[in-house]
């Protein structure tokens, strides 16, 4: 018998009971009571961030305005869209040159998907390789002035993988301040030390560099070859030189930028006419020029198939389907064959930046590229100009904080060389009388 039963022997029933309620007393103040899980850590509807969402979409209700964003377009989207059966003339779709909807495309895309179907159903590594795979990849590159080009099934996911995979705790990654959330999101996947400096300043570049650069391993400079929010380009050999006086690496994103500037297209490096090798890793998405979706990078050989081997999202991913690879392949062969097209969207986004300069209207610091916001401030007048456009057949989108700054919404409108001279006019008459009524209407 142990001590503890032989005292719990010589007790009477009556004492038991009293002991046991004492133990009970203490055990139940030791131990403390478990608080409540909130709803908002385990029912959707009751996120904090599910009920902001839910509260800006139904400011727009309350302000008599309709919901801007899904709506279905039942064409192709091109210079004009078809809405709910009524056709617009369309300002916000990334077809630049007019490849989504070309015969040729659709044609390629037909033959690609009879011969090998509709997916390539395995990852290239593995058993997903088809040869229109290898004629992409060689077209990127030749385009490009480079080694070589791997193509993945998505824009984004080409630079969340990429940079995530490339860089690391001991490195630093210094972007841009509007850098696509591509890119962004890449970064922070890559545990690397993550600076912003302000938007096209190479100097204030180099200053952070002359500082920090000796205290990491690989430094990678992320900048884009056309920004998507103001239509401008940053000045390259500046950045060029930079990097190199720095020893650092450059990446650009050229997803508004290639089929779109320079001469025939080329994106940034034609633009400046800058050696394609002073610039490590290019990036670009097929979903814009090349009438598409998927990314490629694009750069020296080593780095390519580095990452043919190894990059997340490329290796543990299915390889880019046969459609999709058909409709970017023949839209380069297209690109490179009908230089004329983008001469063509060059002149129509030259005309819609003059005309609106003339109107009096902010274009920020739009330049040299199809990409012409109009700043209006305020995110409610911009959303009512952009309404007051959809009455007068003319469909654009509203672009409030947080895609803009807080007080920098804008309609932001997408030439494409489809757009003829009689439709921008119209548009940018339009857009100035109905800006107008609004702003008298505020006053
Ligand atoms: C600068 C930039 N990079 C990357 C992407 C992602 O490309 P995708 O839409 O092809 O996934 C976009 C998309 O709009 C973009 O604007």
């Amino acid at each position: 018998m142990t001590s503890q039963s032989q005292q719990l022997a010589g007790l009477s029933a009556q004492e038991k009971r009293a002991l046991l309620a004492q133990l009970l007393a203490k055990q139940n103040a030791s131990t403390p009571t478990k608080p409540e899980i909130p709803t908002e850590y385990y029912v959707f509807k009751d996120f904090p961030e599910y009920i902001g969402l839910e509260k800006m979409l139904h400011e727009f209700e309350a302000n008599g305005q309709s919901n801007p964003y899904f709506k279905s377009h039942e064409g192709i989207n091109k210079d004009t869209t078809l809405v709910e059966g009524q056709e617009f003339i369309n300002f916000s779709s990334y077809n630049y040159i007019a490849m989504s909807g070309d015969p040729m495309v659709t044609q390629a895309v037909h033959e690609a998907t009879e011969k090998y179907g509709s997916s390539v159903s395995a990852s290239r590594l593995i058993s997903g390789e088809i040869p229109l795979h290898q004629e992409l990849e060689q077209e990127i590159a030749d385009l490009l002035g480079v080694d070589s080009s791997i193509v993945y099934v998505g824009g984004h996911s080409t630079n969340v993988t990429t940079i995530g995979h490339l860089f690391k705790a001991d490195d630093l990654i210094l972007h841009d301040s509007l850098i696509h959330d591509s890119s962004f999101q890449g970064a922070v996947l890559s545990g690397a030390t993550c600076r912003v400096f302000p938007h096209n300043s190479w100097q204030a570049l180099d200053r952070i560099l002359e500082e920090e650069r000796h205290k990491y391993k690989r430094v990678v400079i992320l900048i884009e070859g056309a920004y998507s929010m103001d239509g401008d380009i940053p000045d390259l050999p500046k950045f060029i030189e930079v990097k190199k006086r720095h020893r650092a690496l450059l990446m650009i994103d050229e997803a508004h930028s290639m089929g779109t500037i320079g001469q025939t297209g080329k994106g940034i490096g034609e633009y400046f006419q800058i050696n394609s090798r002073d610039v490590d890793l290019w990036m670009g998405t097929l979903s814009k020029s090349f009438a598409s979706c998927g990314g490629y990078i694009a750069g020296c050989r080593e780095l390519i198939d580095y990452l043919k081997y190894t990059a997340p999202g490329f290796v543990y991913s299915v390889g880019i389907s046969p459609p999709n690879t058909a409709s970017a392949l023949a839209s380069i062969r297209l690109l490179k064959a009908q230089p004329q097209r983008v001469t063509r969207l060059h002149q129509s986004a030259q005309l819609f930046l003059e005309l609106a300069k003339e109107e009096g209207l902010n274009t920020g610091d739009s330049q040299d590229t199809p990409i012409i916001p109009i700043i209006v401030g305020q995110a409610l007048p911009c959303v009512r100009l952009s309404q007051a456009l959809v009455s007068r057949g003319i469909n654009v989108m509203p672009m409030i904080y947080p895609a803009a700054p807080e007080n920098g919404a804008r309609l932001r409108f997408f030439l494409n060389c489809t757009h003829t001279e009689e439709q921008i006019r119209f548009t940018v008459k339009t857009l100035a009388q109905e800006w107008s009524k609004i702003k008298s209407s505020q006053q």
